[in-house]
């Protein structure tokens, strides 16, 4: 089942400020060398990461999303007073009730919004993206935050090499409203699921179905488990789709994207849709080095820093494609 959504004539949402907030603390791939049977030869080689950052204890994911958000504000000398609605897209809320997004109003003062949170895996913040690209283009809201966010430490097990040398935490976020000029803004986007896909990636136990009791928790708890060679070839194949789509309904071709954002997951992974695209490297923004796998914190960390090192110019046409659990899949198009 995919969504595609299109802009209604005449009116569309642009991002206006963004900002990230990825939190002091490191795991190197020296300190995973002390906990697995591992090496940063191996990590490098089939993953391209060498650190990923870790949220303190105490903290959850609404602190990272305040500290984003407030460098968000700040950047455009927005009041948190002016947010109409805040969009939290992650798999690892503070806590299952209430949403991320009531918990970030609260901590930056958005005292007049309303908001909710998207689980789209790391397809999350495009989700998120879309949504309030909808309430911006039907005209309900003017100042919607977009949040990308998620503390995977929280859910990794560490004693699962397969697994723990992928993940990291951080978050960013974005404001978004309407455009004031023609053919600037989030030009369309492609979202998309593969429910069948659910057993390749998911958390357990926790949630309805399987709750955390005394037993499950004594069997190691909430931790993410992954057939990571199947999520890899599916992984290349949805988000080179879901470029080629959204690039054919808006009559691009590759060669008109200035810089492609992909979700950060594994080096070999981007330089695959590089290949199936025809689009070198050099027009994909890679952060996974110093970040690992920030799920959908990813993309909008990777937009931020592109924009402040200069690699996002007025004009230039930006491609988002991600891919998460689910499965899911999304792509956006945003004209500066
Ligand atoms: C997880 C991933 C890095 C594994 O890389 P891979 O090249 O597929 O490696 P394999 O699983 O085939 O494992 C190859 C060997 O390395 C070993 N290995 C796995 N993890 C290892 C580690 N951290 N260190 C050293 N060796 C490791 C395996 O046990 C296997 O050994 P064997 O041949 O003796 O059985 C890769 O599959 C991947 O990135 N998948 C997608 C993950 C992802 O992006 N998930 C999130 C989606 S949003």
């Amino acid at each position: 089942m995919s969504l595609t959504v299109r802009p209604i004539v005449g009116r569309r949402a642009k991002i206006t400020a963004l900002g990230a907030y990825v939190p002091p603390d490191t795991i190197t791939n020296q300190d995973l060398e002390k906990m697995v049977e591992t090496s940063d030869q191996w990590i490098m080689e089939r993953t391209g990461i060498k650190t990923r950052h870790k949220l303190a204890a105490g903290l959850g994911v609404s602190d990272m999303c305040t500290e984003a958000a407030k460098k968000v504000l700040a950047m455009r000398g927005i009041a948190a007073s002016e947010i109409e609605c805040i969009l939290v897209g992650t798999v690892t809320p503070d806590m299952m009730f209430p949403s991320t997004a009531c918990l970030v109003q609260h901590k930056i003062g958005a005292t007049g919004a309303w908001g909710f949170d998207v689980s789209g895996g790391c397809s999350g913040f495009v989700f998120a993206l879309q949504a309030g690209v909808k309430l911006i283009e039907s005209g309900a809201h003017k100042k919607v935050l977009v949040c990308g966010a998620d503390a995977n430490t929280r859910m990794t097990d560490y004693t699962d090499r397969t697994t723990c040398v992928l993940f990291g935490d951080g978050g960013g976020a974005a404001v978004i409203g309407p455009s004031n000029r023609p053919g600037v803004g989030i030009l369309g986007a492609k979202l998309g699921a593969y429910g069948e896909g659910v057993d390749l990636l998911y958390m357990s136990p926790g949630g309805s179905s399987n709750p955390i009791t005394p037993e499950t928790a004594a069997n190691g708890g909430p931790t993410v488990k992954m057939k990571g060679k199947e999520v890899f070839k599916l992984a290349v194949r949805a988000m080179d789709e879901a470029a080629r789509d959204i690039l054919e309904q808006h009559h691009f071709t590759a060669d008109h994207i200035a810089l492609v954002i992909p979700h950060q997951a594994n080096l070999r992974i981007i330089e695959a849709i590089s290949q199936y695209l025809e689009l070198p490297m050099e027009r994909f923004f890679v952060n996974l080095d110093r970040y690992g796998n920030t799920s959908a914190a990813s993309i909008p960390i990777a937009l931020d820093e592109a924009r402040r090192a200069g690699r996002i110019k007025p004009g230039d046409l930006t491609l988002l494609v991600a891919f998460g659990a689910g499965l899911t899949y999304a792509s956006a198009l945003i004209r500066w």
